[in-house]
């Protein structure tokens, strides 16, 4: 705007005489200033962005990624969208129908975003239509790079037409990766994303897929991103890292978020990535614990299976109703380590009405007993508890002091703990 850059022309006008040759003490002190903190200049350009208000709770939904890599086409989304339904998951919460990576294969030459015809025959608004047709909501992929991680057209320069595309075609929700980003600053690539979600009028959930690379705790809220990823991928393993430390399990993860909780909150999650379980590469413990501790992060709880073929045992993790309620208690704050003692940890999460959450972990390859102290809870010794186990259902009352109990081996109990006055039930 003129009066701007008049002003700013103002202020650049020398204000001694040049023959004086007297160095500006203003404009030394301002490169001093610069030069203790180089990165002051840069904060300066960067505007919060209004929250969308979506996600106000962690999101829930399932996603093509972890099963299916590449190998996707309209009737297996449409039979995973089914199995949403049909397996009650719809019912227990899981909302988002996502497709990851590979649906795309190139530019019209009005540069829109092209479906690969062969595996995508009847188009993306169909599908998208189908999804929301079954009570449920669609979500796509795409990067912020000239390409996504397999090769495929990213958004590169072309965020505000995508988005109308997407918002056109029906898309509630976006996962928005890093690959071939290099050049890129983290920040000013999904601040330009999310200004384009927000300019398209549709409400769309914003998932930041950057890996943690460039700590997004710290601004991606700002940016408007309703989740971020902290770390690089997960795979389908208990501990261990895979892959040139490229792939992290369970529990590296799981050691990556300490710290991060108090980034998280209503409408701006901490995302450990999608989930493994049912996928074949963990016992049901380990997969008990692995959906436990997801709950206890307040991540989102995305499902990486395959639903239409899941065993009960599968289905019955992933519906645990009462564990979903820790994942999604409107409170929105996020668990933290409390306890750890060699391979025994105790995770706390404050939930709304007074209870904690509460997870045993046993890391360890022998079952152990794990004691929990009150203080972990922040309750006096005296205040008498009701535990319930959220996996078996047993209730257990404990008057006073620590109280103990088993985890077997890579496996975890979780409990809602409850304070209740002595003598009651
Ligand atoms: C990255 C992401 C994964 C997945 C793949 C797809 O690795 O972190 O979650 O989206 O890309 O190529």
């Amino acid at each position: 705007m003129a009066p701007t850059s008049k002003a700013i022309a103002g202020r650049s006008r020398p204000r001694f005489p040049p023959e004086r040759n007297l160095v500006k003490p203003l404009a030394l002190l301002a490169a001093l200033l610069l030069l203790a903190n180089p990165c002051a200049h840069a904060e300066q350009r960067f505007v919060p962005r209004p929250a969308n208000g979506l996600a106000l709770t962690p999101p829930m939904g399932w996603n093509s990624w972890n099963r299916f890599g590449c190998d996707i086409d309209e009737a297996k989304i449409r039979r995973e969208a089914d199995a949403m339904v049909s397996s009650g998951m719809r019912d227990a919460g899981y909302a988002y129908v996502v497709i990851d990576d590979c649906w795309q294969v190139s530019r019209d030459p009005s540069g829109n975003i092209v479906a690969d015809a062969a595996r995508f025959p009847s188009g993306i608004k169909a599908l998208a239509d189908y999804v929301h047709s079954r009570g449920l909501r669609f979500g796509i992929y795409s990067d912020v790079g000239d390409k996504t991680c397999q090769g495929r057209p990213g958004s590169r320069g072309h965020e505000f037409q995508d988005a109308l595309q997407y918002a056109a075609w029906g898309v509630d929700y976006l996962k928005i990766d890093w690959c071939n980003a290099e050049s890129l600053e983290a920040r000013a690539a999904y601040e330009t994303v999310s200004d384009a979600l927000r300019a398209s009028g549709r409400p769309i959930v914003l998932s930041i897929c950057e890996w943690g690379t460039n700590k997004p705790w710290q601004w991606a809220a700002s940016v408007g991103g309703n989740l971020w990823r902290t770390t690089p991928d997960i795979y389908d393993g208990f501990a261990g890292r895979k892959h040139n430390n490229e792939w992290l399990s369970v529990t590296d993860i799981l050691d990556l978020q300490v710290g991060l909780e108090g980034f998280a909150g209503p409408g701006h999650w901490n995302d450990p990535d999608m989930l493994e379980v049912g996928n074949g590469g963990m016992t049901d413990d380990q997969y008990r614990a692995h959906f436990s501790l997801w709950a206890m992060l307040a991540a989102p709880l995305m499902a990486g299976n395959d639903l239409a073929t899941m065993n009960a045992a599968t289905r019955a993790i992933l519906t645990n109703r009462e564990v979903i309620a820790v994942d999604q208690d409107p409170l929105g704050i996020e668990g933290h380590r409390a306890a750890k003692e060699d391979e025994a940890e105790v995770w706390v999460r404050p939930l709304a009405g007074g209870s904690n959450a509460v997870v045993l972990l046993n890391r360890g390859s022998r079952a152990r007993a794990i004691r929990l102290e009150r203080s972990v809870l922040g309750l006096p010794d005296y205040v008498p508890l009701e535990l319930r186990d959220l996996w078996s259902g047993r209730v257990v009352r404990s008057a006073s002091g620590a109280i103990s109990f088993d985890v077997p081996a890579t496996a975890a109990v979780m409990l809602r703990a409850t304070p209740s006055r002595p003598g009651g039930s």
